[in-house]
């Protein structure tokens, strides 16, 4: 399998069209529940990402979040060890003390600038299917995250920006029928940016996986 890992710091060089429609033209061939191919996505390029990334930081500065699929409220073990393992990688490579909390504000903000990505794939999805269409958004996802690796192209999937939908709606044609599930950062990885060298880790097979016989 391809080596990935999130990157959250990107170089400013922009994908070329052809190499994004390649992306998004392989995970066109993702699976899908009776194949309705439910993914609905913008990808921006150009002045577009910078104006969205402006509207989203003045989003998540002023206003409280409220996704359209609701965030969930508490993460008991453990699935909270592993939800503070990943924080703290994050932290500790950026050298953000746990104490520090304008810090820390700080790393939160840079979601909602795409970590200075060229590019943001806003997903969507047609709600008038119900969640079983979000599964098949997330077997999509890997397929993008799989065609990025193979390329070289940096990615960070961000549920985050879903938590300000308002912004989004306002820049980009989004349907009134979609319910907005997540963006994509894509770009070049800044090798240089400490964030980058975090790496996550793995529960053992048997802790995700029983074979029954
Ligand atoms: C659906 C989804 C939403 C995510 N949302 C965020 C996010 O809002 N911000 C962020 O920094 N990382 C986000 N991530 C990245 C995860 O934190 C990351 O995938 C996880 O910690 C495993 O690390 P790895 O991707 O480097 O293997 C998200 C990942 C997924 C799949």
């Amino acid at each position: 399998m391809i080596e990935r890992s999130s990157s959250r710091a990107f170089r400013p060089e922009p994908i070329d069209r052809a190499v994004l429609a390649a992306i998004f033209g392989d995970a066109q061939r993702a699976p899908s529940w009776c194949n309705v191919q439910p993914w609905r996505v913008c990808v921006t390029e150009g002045a577009k990402t910078k104006s969205l990334a402006e509207a989203m930081i003045a989003a998540a500065k002023s206003g409280l979040p409220h996704a359209e699929v609701p965030f969930p409220l508490d993460y008991p073990p453990p699935y909270k060890q592993h939800r503070q393992a990943c924080g703290i990688a994050l932290y500790q490579n950026m050298g953000i003390a746990k104490g520090d909390g304008e810090g820390r504000y700080a790393a939160w903000l840079r979601n909602y600038g795409f970590f200075d990505a060229p590019h943001v794939a806003i997903v969507a999805c047609d709600r008038r299917l119900g969640p079983y269409a979000y599964l098949d958004v997330g077997v999509w996802l890997g397929y993008v995250l799989a065609a990025c690796a193979e390329r070289g192209i940096a990615t960070c999937p961000m549920a985050s920006v879903a938590a300000y939908p308002e912004a989004l709606r306002a820049h980009l044609p989004i349907a009134e029928t979609d319910v907005i599930l997540f963006g994509l950062a894509l770009g070049h990885a800044d090798p240089d940016a400490p964030a980058n060298r975090t790496r996550t880790t793995r529960e053992p097979l048997d802790a995700n996986v029983s074979f029954c016989s």
